[in-house]
C-alpha cells in the first residue's frame, strides 16, 4: 500500500482555559502533518472511521494531567477502524492490507515516553501497538469502530480479562444466574455490558431515561431490546429503592454519580462488588462490599473475543451517528452533552 508523506489531522493545541474542554475544542485546527512512522512493535493504520469517547474531551480539561500528560499539539481520539498500511520492525501476525480495529490506548499514547502517539484517531493515519490491534474478520468498520474502547472497558469490568483495579485486583467475574445492575445502560459502555452479561446467562437490571435514541425509540425500550430484564427510569425512581434487598452480585457504574456507591449496600449481596469506570473520588471498600475503579487495558486478546461476539450476532455496538471528518469539533461538543445514544462516529476516509 502506498503511504503518502503527509496527511490531514485534527489537532488540539492547549488545555482549555479554566479547565474548560469546550475552549480546546473551539480552537482545534485541521492541519497537514507528517504521516507518523511505526516503530518497533507498532503498525501504521489508514483510518476509515474513528469513534468519539468522553475521554477524548475530558483530557482537554487538564484535570487528567497526572495520569495522561498529553503534549500539545496532538491528534486526539483513540477508537479507530481501518486498514494496516505499514508494519514496524518485529511485527508478526498482522500484514499490510489487514482490516483492523483498535483502541490506541490512553497510557500507550498520551503518557510521558509513551510508545505511540500522542493519541491519533482523528487523523488520516494513526500508529498503534500491534498487540492492541484486532482483525475485523470480515466485519465492516461501522460494525466495529465503536467497539474497542467501550467494549474492552465493559468486558474487563464484568469479566476482568486483562483489566485490573488500581490496587492490581481482579474486577468482575460475572457468571450464569448471577445478577448485574448496570448504572447507565444507555451509555455506550452500559449498552455493551448488558449484552455481554446476557451472553453468559446473567440477570440484568439497568437505569435509563425515556429520552429518545437516534431512531426515535425510548432509551427504556432500547434497553429491553438489548436484553435487559428490568429497566428503572432514573428520572422517576431511585434504583436503590427499587432493588433494595435483591442481593445483586455486581454493580457496573458507567455514570459516576458520587451518591451511588453509598447506596449500593442496599442492593448488593454480602461480598458483592461495585465496579466503577467514572467515579474517581476518594472512595473505600467496606467490610461487606468491594469498590473497584479502573482504567481499561487495551489489548488484542480481549478485543478479538469481542469481535467474535459481534461476528456471532451476540453483540451489537449501538451507533448514534456518523459525521464527516470536517465535523470533529462538533461531534466532540455533542459528546460533552452526554445525550448520545450509542457511539458518535467520524468518517475519516472512504
Ligand atoms: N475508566 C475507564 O477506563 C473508562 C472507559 C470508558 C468510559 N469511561 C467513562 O465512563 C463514562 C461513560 O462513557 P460512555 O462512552 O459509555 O458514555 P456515553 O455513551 O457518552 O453516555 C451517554 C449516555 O449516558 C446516559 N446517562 C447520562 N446520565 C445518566 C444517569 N444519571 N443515569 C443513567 N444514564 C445516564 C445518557 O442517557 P440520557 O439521555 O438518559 O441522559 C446517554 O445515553 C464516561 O464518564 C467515560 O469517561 C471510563
Amino acid at each position: 500500500m502506498e503511504v503518502p508523506k503527509e496527511m490531514k489531522a485534527w489537532r488540539a493545541h492547549a488545555y482549555g482555559e479554566e479547565g474548560n474542554p469546550a475552549d480546546t475544542i473551539g480552537k482545534m485546527t485541521l492541519d497537514t502533518v507528517p504521516v507518523p512512522e511505526p516503530k518497533k512493535g507498532q503498525v501504521l493504520i489508514k483510518v476509515e472511521l474513528a469513534a468519539v469517547n468522553p475521554i477524548d474531551w475530558k483530557l482537554f480539561s487538564g484535570g487528567l494531567h497526572g495520569i495522561a500528560p498529553v503534549s500539545f499539539p496532538y491528534v486526539p481520539g483513540f477508537d479507530l477502524s481501518g486498514t494496516v498500511a505499514k508494519l514496524g520492525e518485529g511485527v508478526t501476525g498482522l500484514a499490510v492490507g489487514d482490516e483492523v480495529c483498535v483502541d490506541t490506548g490512553l497510557c500507550e499514547t498520551c503518557c510521558t515516553d509513551s510508545p505511540c502517539g500522542p493519541a491519533g484517531a482523528f487523523g488520516e493515519y494513526a500508529v498503534a501497538l500491534a498487540d492492541t490491534v484486532a482483525k475485523r474478520d470480515g466485519l465492516s468498520s461501522k460494525d466495529l469502530v465503536g467497539l474497542p474502547l467501550a467494549g474492552l472497558t465493559s468486558y474487563q469490568a464484568i469479566f476482568t480479562g486483562a483489566g485490573r483495579d488500581f490496587a492490581g485486583a481482579e474486577l468482575g467475574k460475572l457468571s450464569a444466574g448471577q445478577k448485574l445492575l448496570v448504572l447507565g445502560g444507555a451509555a455506550a459502555t452500559g449498552a455493551i455490558a448488558i449484552q455481554l452479561a446476557k451472553t453468559v446467562g446473567a440477570y440484568v437490571a439497568t437505569t435509563a431515561s425515556p429520552n429518545k435514541t437516534s431512531d426515535g425509540m425510548s432509551k427504556i425500550d432500547f434497553m429491553k431490546q438489548l436484553g435487559a430484564d428490568e429497566v428503572i427510569n432514573y428520572k422517576e425512581a431511585d434504583w436503590a429503592d427499587v432493588l433494595a434487598g435483591k442481593d445483586y452480585d455486581l454493580i457496573f457504574d458507567c455514570v459516576g454519580t458520587p451518591e451511588d456507591w453509598p447506596k449500593a449496600s442496599k442492593v448488593l449481596k454480602k461480598g458483592g462488588t461495585f465496579v466503577s469506570i467514572a467515579n474517581f473520588g476518594d472512595v473505600k471498600s467496606t467490610e461487606d462490599h468491594a469498590f473497584k475503579v479502573f482504567l481499561l487495558k487495551s489489548n488484542a486478546d480481549d478485543l478479538t473475543k469481542l469481535v467474535a461476539l459481534v461476528k456471532a450476532g451476540k453483540l451489537k455496538v449501538p451507533v448514534d451517528s456518523i459525521v464527516p471528518f470536517t465535523d470533529v469539533p462538533a461531534v466532540l461538543t455533542k459528546s460533552m452533552s452526554w445525550a448520545s445514544a450509542g457511539k458518535l462516529c467520524v468518517q475519516v476516509s472512504s
